[in-house]
């Protein structure tokens, strides 16, 4: 995958909103104010994301913890966590970033969407946008993406972007749908044009 990235960083932080081109929604950087469309969010996407995400049955209570959590990381320059945004009715369609928790020199890339958002390359395309800006950003050479091997669609995004398949490790399931065998996808990068 190739590209540059559109957008300044700055202090080592990505920008606080990314435009997708080719998809209806816009990343805004996790901010307490997005509590209330990110509780909705994930009221309507309990059935969907409770096979592979461990906090799906979370509270209004949870769901403000992890946004005063990930301004701090913002903050502290560690973890890079976005609202994902419809821009016309301002409601929340999920959530996706980066994250410092494989090792020097990478980040990994996590992602979910409401049910009514799937389907139509909303995630690719944020991820794609996350990609060039993880490379853009002082250090990073290799961008992964974790994923159960039971969970075909989420394997499907990296496949999509030109991720390899690098490794299948044992994982400790923490959520009923995972078996296990955790998938690693590893993009290694600056892309060729931003070098
Ligand atoms: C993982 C998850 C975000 C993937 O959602 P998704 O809708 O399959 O992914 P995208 O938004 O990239 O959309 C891809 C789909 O849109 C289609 N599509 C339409 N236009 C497209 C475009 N321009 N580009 C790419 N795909 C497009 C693709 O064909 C694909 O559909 P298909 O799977 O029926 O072939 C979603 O299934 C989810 O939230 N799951 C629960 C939480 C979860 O598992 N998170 C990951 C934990 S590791």
């Amino acid at each position: 995958m190739a590209g540059t990235a559109p957008w300044a960083i700055e202090e080592g932080r990505p920008p606080a909103e990314l435009l997708l081109t080719g998809a209806p929604a816009r990343l805004e950087r996790h901010r307490m104010r997005h509590g209330d469309i990110l509780f909705a969010a994930i009221e309507r996407s309990r059935d969907h994301l409770r096979p592979w995400m461990p906090w799906a049955d979370q509270d209004r209570a949870a769901t403000d913890a992890y946004l005063a959590r990930a301004q701090a990381s913002w903050d502290a320059g560690t973890d890079f966590g976005y609202t994902l945004v419809d821009p016309v009715t301002s409601a929340a369609l999920g959530a996706c970033g980066l994250i410092a928790r494989v090792g020097p020199g990478a980040l990994e890339i996590g992602y979910w969407l409401v049910p009514s958002a799937t389907g139509r390359g909303v995630m690719t395309a944020a991820v794609r946008a996350l990609v060039i800006v993880a490379f853009a950003l002082p250090g990073v050479d290799r961008v992964e993406i974790h994923c159960d091997e039971a969970n075909v669609r989420s394997a499907a995004v990296p496949g999509r972007l030109g991720f390899r398949l690098d490794r299948v490790v044992d994982d400790t399931p923490e959520a009923p749908g995972e078996t296990g065998r955790s998938m690693v996808w590893v993009l290694e990068g600056p892309p060729p044009d931003a070098q």
